[in-house]
């Protein structure tokens, strides 16, 4: 039998970024076979048949397909009080994946890590889209973020038998208070099909009754976690937003800090030393000091913002200067997904250049979820996850706010820019 052709479509590119250099080069084609390139060349040596299939971007500047490594699909922006959370129904988070997983896709992102949803909301949401049942981008799982009892995990400020009536998927999950503990949940969320462990280091902002700075697990929990997670063949992320649990997770060995607000100098060179990726979320502060404020954010949470947002912007822009490895995450979810390409104002404002800033949300972040074999630059062998805007974005790094051309695994899904076909 001989097997269908696959089909191939030649995509021709004004000016490539193709994330494994600072560069652009000018007038290239993109030879792609099914879902993946097969060729890039300068035009002037590719002779494209007549009747083949051409998506003209000549004059556009063509990239790898953005990735954002700290999402929540699940989540909605438009509502923060936490009795939300007692009126709401797993179908509900459903709902909201589908529509933010698209609204994702149609930004430019086509590949994200999602950091934290309920149980096992993103591992099913990667199998639907990666079946073509929902169109959305790549998809590394995590379950539910790990936590200690009455941590930034955990449902604080009800009565007991509220809570508890509320968590008890969480309770077998997530909410976890020793090395055995961790040990379990780890691997019984590796049983149903998680990519990458997220364990909460510190308090956070958004939760009720616990504070950023504070470290909440201990140094041997977060070591177990990652021994346990490394184990399989899953790697670490922390959730770290104060000084002495940065350090700890960082010793302790997880793959990357998110958020890293109140990181010192120490912490810093930790990070160097360890290699350990930092992934902080800088556009998000102007999203919950303004929006959420109007969308009923509670007093609280308000008021833990003002603490780290402004803190977290400098300290991002020493950990640049010193030379920590970057990946872009953006916590979508706290704001309206689709908005993630609003970040790279901030990093390019708290010190990267944008061509750092864009090789962060490809050629690294592809690195930190360990998918450099397939996506983050493009290269012949790769998947065809490109995106194409209209304006130089190493000029004005904001024009990726507006993407109007997104390719993923050589399907277009939105094409606003090459001519009448
Ligand atoms: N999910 C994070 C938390 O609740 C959001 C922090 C947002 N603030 C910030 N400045 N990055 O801790």
């Amino acid at each position: 039998k001989t097997p269908a052709p696959v089909p191939t479509t030649y995509v021709k590119a004004g000016h490539l970024f193709d994330a494994t250099s600072d560069k652009l080069r000018d007038n290239v084609v993109l030879v792609i076979d099914g879902e993946r390139i097969s060729k890039i060349a300068p035009a002037a040596e590719v002779t494209i048949p007549a009747d083949a299939k051409v998506l003209d971007l000549s004059s556009a500047w063509v990239l790898p397909g953005l990735i954002d490594c700290h999402t929540h699909l699940e989540a909605r922006s438009d509502k923060y009080d936490p009795i939300n959370e007692v009126k709401q129904t797993p179908f509900t988070n459903g709902f909201n994946g589908v529509v933010n997983a698209a609204k994702t896709l149609q930004a430019g992102f086509t590949s994200v890590r999602d950091v934290g949803s309920s149980p096992f909301f993103a591992v099913d949401l990667r199998r639907y889209i990666d079946e073509g049942f929902i169109p959305g981008p790549r998809v590394v799982a995590s379950g539910p973020a790990l936590s200690i009892t009455g941590g930034h995990g955990d449902m604080n400020g009800f009565a007991p038998a509220v809570s508890n009536m509320l968590y008890p998927a969480e309770k077998d999950f997530a909410i976890v208070d020793s090395p055995d503990e961790i040990r379990h949940a780890i691997r019984a969320q590796v049983k149903y099909g998680v990519d990458v462990i997220k364990i909460l280091a510190t308090g956070g902002v958004l939760s009720q009754g616990d504070k950023p700075g504070a470290e909440q697990f201990t140094y041997e929990e977060m070591k177990t976690a990652v021994e346990t997670a490394h184990a399989t063949g899953r790697k670490v992320a922390a959730h770290a937003h104060g000084t002495q649990g940065i350090k700890d997770a960082v010793r302790a060995g997880v793959d990357s800090i998110e958020h890293g607000s109140l990181i010192d100098a120490e912490g810093i060179q930790l990070m160097k030393q360890h290699g350990t990726y930092l992934v902080a979320d800088i556009y998000n502060d102007d999203y919950i000091l303004g929006k959420a404020v109007e969308f009923g954010l509670p007093q609280e949470n308000v008021d833990k913002e003002k603490m780290v947002g402004r803190l977290q912007r400098e300290n991002f822009q020493k950990a640049v200067e010193a030379g920590v490895k970057i990946a872009f995450g953006t916590d979508a979810g706290v704001y309206p997904h689709g908005d993630n390409a609003k970040q790279f104002h901030y990093m390019v404002k708290f010190g990267m250049t944008p061509a750092g800033a864009i090789r962060a949300a490809t050629q690294s972040a592809a690195d930190l979820i360990d998918r450099s074999k397939d996506i983050g630059t493009l290269e012949s062998g790769k998947y065809a996850d490109l995106i194409a805007v209209t304006a130089n974005p190493l000029d004005k790094v904001e024009v990726l706010e507006h993407v109007g051309f997104v390719m993923k695994g050589g399907k277009v899904y939105k094409d606003e820019l090459s001519p009448a076909k």
